[in-house]
């Protein structure tokens, strides 16, 4: 049976009660926390730094994804994992060299991803995914929260699924931007064995409830699949 594993956006969280979010995050019992970074430059917005890694670090003990949206993430890599990063992804599209960067940061000890934006082809990360810990797969265009889920996309993780399994690799699957109850089933079905998900875990009152719900919609499909 194929299971989801479940990582929380903190773009959806109320930040002025980060303490709170988390806790309400642990309790909900998601797997992982993911802290989404923007730089003004690879995406419009301006999102979280080093700073608050750390100061979420120093709060929980959930693994923390950080999804860095910026340019040359080589240059920032180091904070990053200092301030207590398990998972560090890195986009193919940015300025850097990506086979260096994730290099790079395995070599400091940290895991990394390869994440591709929605019109960016799979097949171009092919040389790259014997080393990549993750695959994410965007699913919105990066940068804000609250899009509506590109379907075309699961044809990318079903590819990248076969490729993997063909290959005998061990990379995540996994999927960011709008994942919902309702397309948490099509996620699983195509091949991911994670989901991102900001605002339907964040945003209703009980965090708790609205991750059972998902993970119950991504099991009726595991169980067939
Ligand atoms: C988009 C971010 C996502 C986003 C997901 O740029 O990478 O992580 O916060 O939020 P939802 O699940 O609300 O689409
Ligand atoms: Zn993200």
């Amino acid at each position: 049976m194929r299971t989801v594993r479940l990582s929380a956006s903190l773009l959806a969280a109320d930040l002025g009660r980060i303490e709170d979010e988390v806790k309400r995050l642990e309790e909900a019992q998601v797997d992982s926390i993911h802290l989404d970074v923007m730089d003004g430059h690879f995406v419009p917005y301006f999102a979280l730094g080093p700073d608050v890694v750390q100061a979420v670090r120093k709060m929980t003990r959930l693994p923390l994804e950080v999804h860095l949206m910026i340019q040359q993430p080589d240059r920032y890599a180091q904070s990053f994992i200092e301030a207590g990063a398990d998972l560090l992804i890195v986009h193919l599209e940015s300025y850097h060299d990506p086979k260096r960067t994730i290099a790079l940061i395995q070599e400091m000890g940290c895991r990394c991803g390869l994440a591709i934006n929605p019109m960016t082809l799979v097949e171009n990360t092919y040389s790259l995914l014997k080393t990549t810990d993750q695959l994410l797969c965007m699913s919105v265009n990066p940068g804000f929260m609250g899009q509506p889920f590109i379907i075309e996309v699961l044809e990318k993780v079903r590819v990248a699924r076969a490729f993997r399994d063909k290959h005998h690799l061990h990379f995540d699957i996994s999927i960011d931007g709008g994942v919902t109850d309702e397309t948490v089933g099509p996620c699983v079905t195509a091949g991911a064995n994670q989901v991102v998900v900001g605002r339907p875990i964040l945003s209703p009152k009980d965090a708790s409830e609205a991750t059972r719900l998902l993970r119950a919609r991504a099991n009726e499909v595991g169980a067939g699949g």
